[in-house]
Protein backbone atom coordinates (compact mmCIF):
# COMPACT_ATOMS: atom_id res chain seq x y z
CA UNK A 1 0.00 0.00 0.00
CA UNK A 2 1.17 3.97 -0.89
CA UNK A 3 2.65 5.27 2.39
CA UNK A 4 4.69 8.42 2.45
CA UNK A 5 7.89 8.32 3.98
CA UNK A 6 8.36 8.66 7.64
CA UNK A 7 4.88 8.15 9.02
CA UNK A 8 5.72 5.06 11.12
CA UNK A 9 7.86 5.06 14.00
CA UNK A 10 10.93 2.54 13.88
CA UNK A 11 10.87 -0.13 16.25
CA UNK A 12 13.38 -1.85 18.15
CA UNK A 13 13.09 -5.10 18.27
CA UNK A 14 12.50 -6.38 22.13
CA UNK A 15 15.26 -8.83 23.94
CA UNK A 16 14.17 -12.01 23.95
CA UNK A 17 14.33 -13.42 27.89
CA UNK A 18 15.96 -16.49 28.87
CA UNK A 19 13.98 -19.39 30.18
CA UNK A 20 16.34 -20.76 32.53
CA UNK A 21 19.77 -19.91 33.42
CA UNK A 22 22.65 -21.89 35.15
CA UNK A 23 25.81 -20.86 36.27
CA UNK A 24 27.17 -21.92 33.22
CA UNK A 25 24.80 -20.95 30.36
CA UNK A 26 21.26 -18.92 29.30
CA UNK A 27 18.49 -21.08 27.57
CA UNK A 28 15.73 -19.65 25.22
CA UNK A 29 12.50 -20.88 23.67
CA UNK A 30 12.31 -19.52 20.17
CA UNK A 31 9.55 -20.42 18.18
CA UNK A 32 9.60 -20.28 14.55
CA UNK A 33 6.25 -19.73 13.45
CA UNK A 34 3.27 -18.23 11.48
CA UNK A 35 2.43 -14.63 12.26
CA UNK A 36 -0.18 -11.45 11.36
CA UNK A 37 2.06 -8.36 11.28
CA UNK A 38 1.74 -4.86 11.43
CA UNK A 39 4.49 -3.48 8.55
CA UNK A 40 2.21 -0.92 7.04
CA UNK A 41 -0.27 0.91 9.36
CA UNK A 42 -3.90 -0.57 9.54
CA UNK A 43 -3.28 -3.89 7.71
CA UNK A 44 -2.21 -7.25 8.73
CA UNK A 45 0.50 -9.10 6.89
CA UNK A 46 0.75 -12.42 7.02
CA UNK A 47 4.26 -13.20 7.60
CA UNK A 48 6.88 -15.90 8.78
CA UNK A 49 8.67 -15.23 11.95
CA UNK A 50 10.85 -15.57 14.77
CA UNK A 51 8.93 -15.73 18.10
CA UNK A 52 5.75 -13.59 16.26
CA UNK A 53 7.49 -10.36 15.28
CA UNK A 54 8.75 -9.49 11.68
CA UNK A 55 12.18 -9.09 13.13
CA UNK A 56 13.16 -11.95 15.47
CA UNK A 57 13.79 -10.93 19.01
CA UNK A 58 17.24 -9.68 19.37
CA UNK A 59 19.56 -12.52 21.68
CA UNK A 60 21.67 -10.77 23.72
CA UNK A 61 24.62 -12.75 24.27
CA UNK A 62 28.13 -12.08 26.20
CA UNK A 63 31.66 -13.56 25.18
CA UNK A 64 32.77 -16.74 26.99
CA UNK A 65 29.06 -17.74 28.59
CA UNK A 66 27.07 -20.19 26.37
CA UNK A 67 23.57 -19.64 25.43
CA UNK A 68 21.38 -23.02 24.07
CA UNK A 69 17.93 -22.28 22.14
CA UNK A 70 15.22 -24.79 21.60
CA UNK A 71 13.67 -23.50 18.31
CA UNK A 72 10.31 -25.08 17.75
CA UNK A 73 9.10 -25.42 14.41
CA UNK A 74 5.33 -24.47 14.39
CA UNK A 75 5.74 -24.24 10.08
CA UNK A 76 3.89 -26.57 7.88
CA UNK A 77 7.28 -26.61 6.21
CA UNK A 78 10.80 -27.29 6.96
CA UNK A 79 12.67 -24.72 8.79
CA UNK A 80 16.02 -23.97 10.49
CA UNK A 81 18.31 -21.28 12.11
CA UNK A 82 21.68 -20.71 11.11
CA UNK A 83 23.80 -17.71 13.19
CA UNK A 84 25.51 -16.06 10.68
CA UNK A 85 29.17 -15.18 12.36
CA UNK A 86 28.85 -17.24 14.69
CA UNK A 87 31.65 -19.74 15.43
CA UNK A 88 29.85 -22.69 16.34
CA UNK A 89 30.09 -26.94 16.04
CA UNK A 90 28.41 -27.99 13.00
CA UNK A 91 25.93 -29.32 15.18
CA UNK A 92 24.96 -25.94 15.80
CA UNK A 93 25.69 -24.39 12.63
CA UNK A 94 22.47 -24.46 10.55
CA UNK A 95 23.58 -26.16 7.88
CA UNK A 96 21.12 -25.99 4.91
CA UNK A 97 20.17 -29.93 5.19
CA UNK A 98 20.10 -29.80 8.62
CA UNK A 99 16.75 -28.93 8.59
CA UNK A 100 13.98 -28.93 11.95
CA UNK A 101 10.91 -30.62 10.48
CA UNK A 102 7.30 -29.07 10.52
CA UNK A 103 6.39 -29.67 14.25
CA UNK A 104 9.85 -30.73 15.62
CA UNK A 105 12.32 -28.80 17.19
CA UNK A 106 16.12 -28.74 17.76
CA UNK A 107 18.48 -27.67 20.93
CA UNK A 108 21.48 -25.26 19.07
CA UNK A 109 24.28 -24.58 21.65
CA UNK A 110 26.28 -21.34 21.42
CA UNK A 111 29.43 -21.40 22.90
CA UNK A 112 30.27 -17.67 22.33
CA UNK A 113 33.76 -17.70 22.50
CA UNK A 114 34.39 -15.42 19.80
CA UNK A 115 35.18 -11.40 20.10
CA UNK A 116 32.01 -9.80 20.71
CA UNK A 117 30.12 -8.33 17.17
CA UNK A 118 26.65 -7.66 15.89
CA UNK A 119 25.52 -11.33 14.48
CA UNK A 120 22.12 -12.46 13.33
CA UNK A 121 20.03 -15.64 12.52
CA UNK A 122 17.96 -16.32 10.13
CA UNK A 123 17.08 -18.97 7.75
CA UNK A 124 18.64 -21.56 5.87
CA UNK A 125 16.66 -24.27 4.51
CA UNK A 126 18.53 -25.64 1.36
CA UNK A 127 15.93 -24.03 -1.28
CA UNK A 128 13.87 -22.63 0.67
CA UNK A 129 15.92 -19.65 2.53
CA UNK A 130 15.76 -16.95 0.24
CA UNK A 131 11.44 -16.87 0.65
CA UNK A 132 11.71 -17.62 4.15
CA UNK A 133 14.03 -14.54 4.92
CA UNK A 134 12.24 -12.89 2.66
CA UNK A 135 9.15 -13.64 4.42
CA UNK A 136 10.49 -12.85 7.84
CA UNK A 137 12.72 -15.21 9.26
CA UNK A 138 15.84 -13.16 10.94
CA UNK A 139 16.17 -11.24 13.79
CA UNK A 140 20.09 -10.00 15.60
CA UNK A 141 22.19 -11.41 18.01
CA UNK A 142 24.43 -9.32 19.53
CA UNK A 143 27.58 -10.51 21.31
CA UNK A 144 29.13 -8.58 24.02
CA UNK A 145 32.57 -8.76 23.65
CA UNK A 146 34.91 -8.25 26.95
CA UNK A 147 36.44 -5.26 25.77
CA UNK A 148 34.12 -3.51 24.83
CA UNK A 149 32.85 -1.91 28.32
CA UNK A 150 35.99 0.02 28.52
CA UNK A 151 35.66 1.83 25.28
CA UNK A 152 33.21 4.32 26.04
CA UNK A 153 31.11 3.75 22.96
CA UNK A 154 27.47 4.55 23.38
CA UNK A 155 24.95 2.04 25.33
CA UNK A 156 21.58 0.88 26.35
CA UNK A 157 19.18 3.52 24.55
CA UNK A 158 22.00 4.56 22.32
CA UNK A 159 23.06 1.34 20.74
CA UNK A 160 20.65 0.45 18.59
CA UNK A 161 20.45 -2.49 16.08
CA UNK A 162 19.01 -1.41 12.50
CA UNK A 163 18.36 -4.17 10.01
CA UNK A 164 18.25 -2.63 6.31
CA UNK A 165 16.27 -4.68 3.90
CA UNK A 166 13.99 -4.92 0.56
CA UNK A 167 10.16 -6.11 0.57
CA UNK A 168 7.97 -6.56 -1.39
CA UNK A 169 4.39 -5.99 -1.21
CA UNK A 170 0.47 -6.21 -3.03
CA UNK A 171 -2.05 -3.47 -2.56
CA UNK A 172 -3.15 -5.21 0.54
CA UNK A 173 -0.20 -5.47 2.21
CA UNK A 174 0.64 -8.96 1.58
CA UNK A 175 4.73 -10.09 0.55
CA UNK A 176 5.15 -11.06 -2.92
CA UNK A 177 8.37 -13.17 -3.48
CA UNK A 178 10.28 -14.17 -6.55
CA UNK A 179 13.60 -15.31 -6.73
CA UNK A 180 13.54 -13.31 -10.16
CA UNK A 181 12.88 -9.76 -8.71
CA UNK A 182 15.30 -7.07 -9.11
CA UNK A 183 15.64 -4.57 -5.97
CA UNK A 184 14.54 -1.77 -8.37
CA UNK A 185 11.01 -2.69 -9.32
CA UNK A 186 8.51 -2.08 -6.80
CA UNK A 187 10.51 -2.59 -3.89
CA UNK A 188 10.03 -1.57 -0.60
CA UNK A 189 12.93 -0.06 2.41
CA UNK A 190 12.24 -1.91 5.36
CA UNK A 191 13.96 -0.80 8.58
CA UNK A 192 13.55 -2.84 11.70
CA UNK A 193 10.29 -4.37 9.82
CA UNK A 194 8.83 -1.21 8.94
CA UNK A 195 8.46 1.09 5.76
CA UNK A 196 10.82 4.17 5.74
CA UNK A 197 10.21 4.90 9.39
CA UNK A 198 11.34 7.66 11.76
CA UNK A 199 13.58 7.30 14.99
CA UNK A 200 13.22 9.96 17.45
CA UNK A 201 17.09 10.48 18.86
CA UNK A 202 18.57 12.48 21.50
CA UNK A 203 21.01 15.18 20.74
CA UNK A 204 24.10 13.33 21.08
CA UNK A 205 26.44 10.36 19.75
CA UNK A 206 24.25 6.44 19.34
CA UNK A 207 25.66 3.48 17.99
CA UNK A 208 23.85 1.74 15.53
CA UNK A 209 24.55 -1.97 14.43
CA UNK A 210 23.47 -1.49 10.34
CA UNK A 211 22.84 -5.04 8.82
CA UNK A 212 21.54 -5.89 5.51
CA UNK A 213 19.32 -8.43 5.92
CA UNK A 214 18.10 -8.00 2.31
CA UNK A 215 18.20 -11.53 -0.39
CA UNK A 216 20.13 -8.76 -3.00
CA UNK A 217 20.98 -5.68 -3.34
CA UNK A 218 22.93 -3.42 -1.50
CA UNK A 219 22.62 -0.40 0.95
CA UNK A 220 24.62 2.43 0.09
CA UNK A 221 23.82 4.65 2.79
CA UNK A 222 25.10 8.22 3.65
CA UNK A 223 23.45 10.98 6.22
CA UNK A 224 23.88 13.54 3.67
CA UNK A 225 27.14 14.41 4.05
CA UNK A 226 27.10 14.15 7.92
CA UNK A 227 30.27 11.85 9.46
CA UNK A 228 29.69 8.15 10.64
CA UNK A 229 32.75 6.79 12.30
CA UNK A 230 32.47 3.08 11.48
CA UNK A 231 33.63 1.40 14.46
CA UNK A 232 32.83 -2.63 13.55
CA UNK A 233 32.21 -4.38 10.67
CA UNK A 234 31.10 -8.39 10.73
CA UNK A 235 33.71 -10.12 12.81
CA UNK A 236 33.35 -6.66 15.66
CA UNK A 237 35.19 -3.62 17.00
CA UNK A 238 37.98 -2.83 13.81
CA UNK A 239 41.34 -1.83 14.97
CA UNK A 240 40.32 1.91 14.96
CA UNK A 241 37.52 3.90 13.88
CA UNK A 242 36.95 4.92 10.39
CA UNK A 243 35.76 7.67 9.01
CA UNK A 244 33.04 7.42 6.45
CA UNK A 245 30.13 9.75 4.40
CA UNK A 246 28.84 7.18 2.62
CA UNK A 247 29.03 3.24 3.62
CA UNK A 248 28.22 0.26 1.32
CA UNK A 249 26.73 -2.82 3.21
CA UNK A 250 25.96 -5.72 0.66
CA UNK A 251 23.56 -8.71 1.96
CA UNK A 252 24.84 -10.45 5.41
CA UNK A 253 27.22 -7.94 6.15
CA UNK A 254 27.11 -5.48 9.34
CA UNK A 255 28.62 -1.56 9.76
CA UNK A 256 28.55 -0.20 13.38
CA UNK A 257 28.70 3.94 13.27
CA UNK A 258 29.26 5.44 16.03
CA UNK A 259 26.84 8.77 14.84
CA UNK A 260 26.90 12.38 16.30
CA UNK A 261 23.36 14.27 16.82
CA UNK A 262 24.58 17.13 18.77
CA UNK A 263 25.02 19.81 16.81
CA UNK A 264 21.53 19.21 15.17
CA UNK A 265 19.09 21.49 16.56
CA UNK A 266 15.91 20.12 19.14
CA UNK A 267 13.40 19.88 16.29
CA UNK A 268 15.73 18.78 12.96
CA UNK A 269 15.93 15.73 11.50
CA UNK A 270 18.60 14.11 9.52
CA UNK A 271 17.86 11.80 6.84
CA UNK A 272 19.57 8.76 6.29
CA UNK A 273 19.48 8.08 2.22
CA UNK A 274 20.56 5.05 0.13
CA UNK A 275 21.24 5.37 -4.47
CA UNK A 276 17.39 4.76 -4.43
CA UNK A 277 15.98 7.32 -2.59
CA UNK A 278 15.16 7.98 1.68
CA UNK A 279 15.57 4.85 3.74
CA UNK A 280 14.73 6.81 7.21
CA UNK A 281 14.74 9.65 9.34
CA UNK A 282 16.34 10.45 12.93
CA UNK A 283 14.00 13.15 14.42
CA UNK A 284 16.04 14.92 17.17
CA UNK A 285 13.48 16.02 19.85
CA UNK A 286 15.52 16.26 22.49
CA UNK A 287 18.49 17.41 24.41
CA UNK A 288 21.23 14.87 24.90
CA UNK A 289 24.80 14.77 26.67
CA UNK A 290 27.55 11.89 26.38
CA UNK A 291 31.06 11.55 27.62
CA UNK A 292 32.83 11.73 24.47
CA UNK A 293 33.83 9.57 21.33
CA UNK A 294 35.02 6.45 20.73
CA UNK A 295 38.90 5.82 20.97
CA UNK A 296 41.69 6.30 18.66
CA UNK A 297 42.47 1.95 19.30
CA UNK A 298 39.30 -0.14 19.54
CA UNK A 299 40.24 -3.77 19.13
CA UNK A 300 43.68 -4.41 17.60
CA UNK A 301 44.12 -7.20 14.99
CA UNK A 302 45.43 -10.71 15.91
CA UNK A 303 48.43 -11.28 13.61
CA UNK A 304 48.28 -13.13 10.86
CA UNK A 305 49.94 -16.48 10.99
CA UNK A 306 51.51 -17.95 7.66
CA UNK A 307 49.16 -19.45 5.24
CA UNK A 308 49.87 -22.86 4.44
CA UNK A 309 47.01 -23.50 1.66
CA UNK A 310 46.47 -21.18 -1.24
CA UNK A 311 42.60 -21.56 -3.13
CA UNK A 312 40.99 -20.14 -6.12
CA UNK A 313 37.39 -19.60 -5.47
CA UNK A 314 35.71 -18.87 -8.90
CA UNK A 315 31.59 -17.48 -9.30
CA UNK A 316 29.97 -17.25 -12.34
CA UNK A 317 26.73 -18.19 -14.23
CA UNK A 318 26.80 -21.35 -15.44
CA UNK A 319 27.08 -21.89 -19.50
CA UNK A 320 22.97 -22.47 -19.49
CA UNK A 321 22.09 -19.97 -17.05
CA UNK A 322 20.24 -22.13 -14.67
CA UNK A 323 22.75 -22.23 -12.02
CA UNK A 324 25.15 -20.36 -10.28
CA UNK A 325 28.78 -21.95 -9.91
CA UNK A 326 31.38 -21.92 -7.59
CA UNK A 327 34.41 -23.43 -9.37
CA UNK A 328 32.44 -24.73 -11.93
CA UNK A 329 29.73 -26.81 -9.91
CA UNK A 330 26.23 -25.97 -8.46
CA UNK A 331 25.84 -27.16 -4.47
CA UNK A 332 25.50 -30.66 -4.14
CA UNK A 333 24.86 -31.69 -0.30
CA UNK A 334 26.88 -34.92 -0.46
CA UNK A 335 29.83 -33.23 -1.79
CA UNK A 336 32.83 -32.41 0.10
CA UNK A 337 34.29 -29.35 -1.75
CA UNK A 338 37.52 -28.86 0.30
CA UNK A 339 38.75 -30.19 3.40
CA UNK A 340 40.92 -28.36 5.61
CA UNK A 341 42.67 -29.63 8.38
CA UNK A 342 41.65 -28.46 11.42
CA UNK A 343 43.91 -25.10 12.80
CA UNK A 344 45.09 -24.27 9.04
CA UNK A 345 45.35 -20.82 7.92
CA UNK A 346 44.49 -20.69 4.46
CA UNK A 347 44.14 -17.84 1.57
CA UNK A 348 41.44 -17.40 -0.71
CA UNK A 349 41.10 -15.61 -3.68
CA UNK A 350 37.60 -15.56 -5.08
CA UNK A 351 37.18 -14.26 -8.08
CA UNK A 352 33.56 -12.97 -9.25
CA UNK A 353 33.48 -13.60 -13.83
CA UNK A 354 30.65 -12.58 -14.37
CA UNK A 355 31.94 -9.25 -15.60
CA UNK A 356 29.85 -10.05 -18.80
CA UNK A 357 26.58 -10.09 -17.02
CA UNK A 358 27.47 -7.46 -14.58
CA UNK A 359 26.21 -10.02 -11.73
CA UNK A 360 27.39 -9.12 -8.28
CA UNK A 361 28.25 -11.18 -6.03
CA UNK A 362 29.33 -11.80 -2.20
CA UNK A 363 31.06 -13.96 -0.24
CA UNK A 364 30.09 -15.66 2.82
CA UNK A 365 32.13 -18.43 4.80
CA UNK A 366 30.33 -20.26 7.53
CA UNK A 367 32.37 -20.76 11.06
CA UNK A 368 35.24 -18.34 10.23
CA UNK A 369 35.96 -14.87 10.10
CA UNK A 370 38.25 -13.79 8.36
CA UNK A 371 41.07 -10.42 6.89
CA UNK A 372 40.69 -8.84 3.80
CA UNK A 373 43.95 -9.01 2.17
CA UNK A 374 43.56 -7.23 -0.51
CA UNK A 375 41.33 -6.17 -4.00
CA UNK A 376 43.09 -7.18 -7.49
CA UNK A 377 46.04 -6.38 -5.26
CA UNK A 378 45.12 -2.89 -4.35
CA UNK A 379 44.17 -2.44 -0.62
CA UNK A 380 41.19 -3.80 0.51
CA UNK A 381 38.39 -0.65 0.83
CA UNK A 382 37.45 1.58 4.17
CA UNK A 383 35.85 -0.43 6.76
CA UNK A 384 37.39 -3.86 5.71
CA UNK A 385 40.45 -3.60 7.88
CA UNK A 386 38.79 -5.63 11.12
CA UNK A 387 37.65 -9.02 10.67
CA UNK A 388 35.03 -9.83 8.62
CA UNK A 389 32.63 -13.28 7.33
CA UNK A 390 30.71 -11.61 4.51
CA UNK A 391 32.64 -9.78 1.65
CA UNK A 392 31.50 -7.62 -1.82
CA UNK A 393 32.95 -9.14 -5.03
CA UNK A 394 31.84 -6.96 -7.70
CA UNK A 395 31.77 -8.35 -11.28
CA UNK A 396 35.06 -8.78 -12.98
CA UNK A 397 37.26 -8.18 -9.79
CA UNK A 398 38.72 -10.45 -7.18
CA UNK A 399 39.25 -10.50 -3.61
CA UNK A 400 41.87 -11.98 -1.39
CA UNK A 401 41.13 -13.40 2.32
CA UNK A 402 42.99 -14.87 5.01
CA UNK A 403 41.44 -17.24 7.57
CA UNK A 404 42.42 -19.88 10.13
CA UNK A 405 40.20 -22.52 10.19
CA UNK A 406 40.00 -23.20 13.79
CA UNK A 407 38.19 -25.10 16.15
CA UNK A 408 34.94 -27.47 14.88
CA UNK A 409 35.44 -30.06 13.17
CA UNK A 410 32.66 -31.34 9.96
CA UNK A 411 31.06 -29.54 7.50
CA UNK A 412 30.54 -26.20 7.01
CA UNK A 413 29.01 -24.06 3.54
CA UNK A 414 30.09 -21.07 2.03
CA UNK A 415 28.13 -19.59 -0.56
CA UNK A 416 27.20 -15.99 -2.21
CA UNK A 417 24.78 -14.27 0.59
CA UNK A 418 22.19 -12.63 -2.66
CA UNK A 419 19.94 -15.34 -1.08
CA UNK A 420 18.43 -16.31 -4.20
CA UNK A 421 21.90 -17.38 -5.92
CA UNK A 422 23.52 -19.48 -3.15
CA UNK A 423 19.62 -21.18 -2.66
CA UNK A 424 17.21 -21.73 -5.54
CA UNK A 425 19.83 -21.11 -7.71
CA UNK A 426 22.60 -23.43 -5.97
CA UNK A 427 25.81 -20.68 -5.61
CA UNK A 428 27.13 -22.51 -2.36
CA UNK A 429 29.68 -25.25 -2.02
CA UNK A 430 31.13 -27.09 1.07
CA UNK A 431 34.05 -27.69 3.23
CA UNK A 432 34.94 -30.01 6.12
CA UNK A 433 37.28 -29.36 8.49
CA UNK A 434 39.25 -32.62 9.20
CA UNK A 435 41.81 -33.30 12.14
CU1 LIG B 1 23.92 -15.59 6.48
CU2 LIG B 1 25.11 -19.23 5.02
O1 LIG B 1 24.49 -17.43 5.75
CU1 LIG C 1 25.73 -14.08 -6.12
Amino acid sequence: PPLDPFSVPMPVPQVLRPSYRTSKLDQYVLDIQPANVEIFPGFKTAALTYGGTFVGPTILATEGRAIQIKYRNRLKEDANVHLHGGHNPASSDGHPMDVIPAGGSKVYTYPNRQPGATLWYHDHVHHLEAEHVFRGLHGFYLLKGYDEARLNLPSGEYDVPIMLRYGKFDEDGQILFSPYDDVSTRTTFLVNGRPQPYFKVAARRYRFRLLNASNHGDFKVNLGGREMVQIASDGGLLPAPVSRKEVLITPGERAEVVVDFSDVPVGSSVVLESEWGPVMRFDVDRRGFDTGGPPAVLRPNPTLPKPTVEREIRMQLSDDQQVFWINGKPFDPDRVDVRIKRGTTEVWRIYNDDSDWGIDHNFHLHMVRFRVLDRDGAPPWPGESGLKDTVSVPPGTSVRVQATFGEHLGRFVYHCHMMEHSGPFQMMAQMEIVQ
